[in-house]
């Protein structure tokens, strides 16, 4: 063979490479507007859903009301589903009921706290608030259910959407997993409304985006006693004093600086007289880490430093991690590749200019322990409109919600189910 003709077939199957891309990205392009258009329209009827479930907010594990209304929903549009799940979560699932499965979550519940924005549709029941957003998060995934329903007959496997109970200190995602909410899901994607960015943007970022989490309680014994007399007792208070200080230590000397973690001690019990030392005196905090073995490295160092603080001193000490209460959480680990994927979906369905690389925090999502099974991603998704006041923190009394990210939340959770299952045809090979 010449190398000219060498040459000139290479040239024509760059040709033909490059014009597959071509189209490839322009079919990409017009579906992702497409899912993009068809959730704007849905977003009056988005809208109302997210208000009923704002002005009723339940507590973990309460969420009936809410877990009704989403089911009546569900009927409504001919989506199936299981229910209950962790008392009040719901699985759907629409496609066609092969592999490949991807999962999409939203969480239900909301916080008890006192909503103080004055506005037509805030809580009707005292105490209780959607102050974290969860009441977006859920119809948001409802919103994606209608959008994936209409397109049930394209989809190329399973989409199961997952809404699970009690996010805020209640470990709803370990008991849907107990469950088996997961099933053959090999992906899952969640996302939490980000006040910091602009509504109509995402941020995503890959590896760890937040911390492992525990919280502990320690009890220091001594011998109580008149405080005129401190050698005739076995003083507490100093013990636990230098505990607290000693404790201060183990992040400062101990961790790798380019590591992240917290140790708060966060209250500090003991004594009720001015002329008396106490038996005993206890105090209790929290502990972070970007990494969950950076967290149980720290929960060890704990109870040795304070062990041995109350040595030093004479006392006593009684370290309870309070794994039965509150058992660790994982740290929320992105996945490289679903990144590179949330990157490539959000580009088409909101424009490059609208996504950006995530932050790292130190607060917890119980999200962790679905990336402890599969790969998964939790996406940051802006809610942030000065001009509707959407400018609070999550867990914040004003807290308040810019509906712009209802069908924005809509078309990309369907948007990133629906071309990953396209990108996926391997899985439904095995
Ligand atoms: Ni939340």
């Amino acid at each position: 063979m010449n190398p000219c003709s060498i040459f000139n077939s290479l040239l024509v199957l760059h040709l033909s490479v490059s014009s597959f891309c071509v189209i490839h990205a322009t079919l990409d392009q017009n579906y992702a507007q497409k899912i993009l258009s068809a959730a704007q329209e849905d977003k009056n009827w988005l809208v109302s859903i997210r208000r009923q479930i704002h002005e009723n907010p339940e507590l973990k594990f309460q969420e009936h009301n809410t877990s009704a209304l989403l089911r009546k929903e569900l009927d409504r549009l001919g989506i199936s589903y299981s229910y209950p799940i962790a008392k009040t979560g719901i699985v759907a699932y629409i496609g066609t009921g092969a592999g490949p499965v991807v999962a999409l979550r939203a969480d239900m519940d909301a916080l008890p706290m006192q909503e103080l924005v004055d506005w037509e549709h805030k809580s009707k029941i005292d105490g209780k608030m959607h102050g974290c957003g969860h009441d977006a998060h859920t119809t948001m995934l409802l919103g994606a259910a209608k959008l994936l329903s209409q397109r049930k007959e394209k989809l190329q496997g399973t989409v199961r959407l997952i809404f699970q109970p009690a996010e805020e200190g209640g470990y709803g995602a370990a008991d849907m997993i107990k469950e088996g909410a997961l099933g053959e899901a090999e992906a899952i994607f969640g996302m939490h409304v980000d006040f910091e960015t602009s509504t109509g943007s995402i941020e995503t970022i890959a590896g760890p985006h937040l911390a492992a989490v525990s919280f502990f309680e320690a009890k220091i014994v001594g011998e109580g006693g008149h405080a005129a007399g401190p050698h005739d007792t076995v003083d507490p208070t100093l013990a636990a004093s230098f505990a607290i200080l000693a404790l201060q230590q183990i992040i400062s000397r101990e961790t790798d600086p380019l590591q992240s973690q917290v140790l708060s001690v966060t209250y500090v019990r003991g004594g009720t007289a001015s002329n008396v030392i106490p038996d005993y005196v206890e105090f209790g905090g929290t502990l972070r880490s970007l990494t969950t073995e950076g967290l149980y490295q720290l929960m060890k160092r704990l109870k040795e430093v304070i062990e041995g603080q109350a040595a030093v001193h004479r006392c006593t000490a009684y370290v309870d991690m309070k794994i039965e209460e509150f058992p660790p959480i994982p740290a929320v680990v992105n996945d490289e590749n679903l990144n590179l994927h949330v990157n490539r979906v959000a580009k088409l369905v909101l424009g490059p200019e609208n996504v950006k690389v995530g932050k790292k925090v130190m607060a917890s999502e119980d999200f962790a322990f679905y990336q402890e099974l599969i790969p998964g991603i939790m996406i940051s998704i802006g809610i942030r409109n000065v001009e509707v006041g959407s400018v609070h923190s999550p867990h914040s009394p004003y807290f308040f919600l810019d509906e712009g990210v209802l069908p924005v939340g809509a078309a990309l959770h369907t948007a990133l189910a629906e071309m990953y299952l396209n990108e996926h045809q391997h899985s439904a090979i095995q």
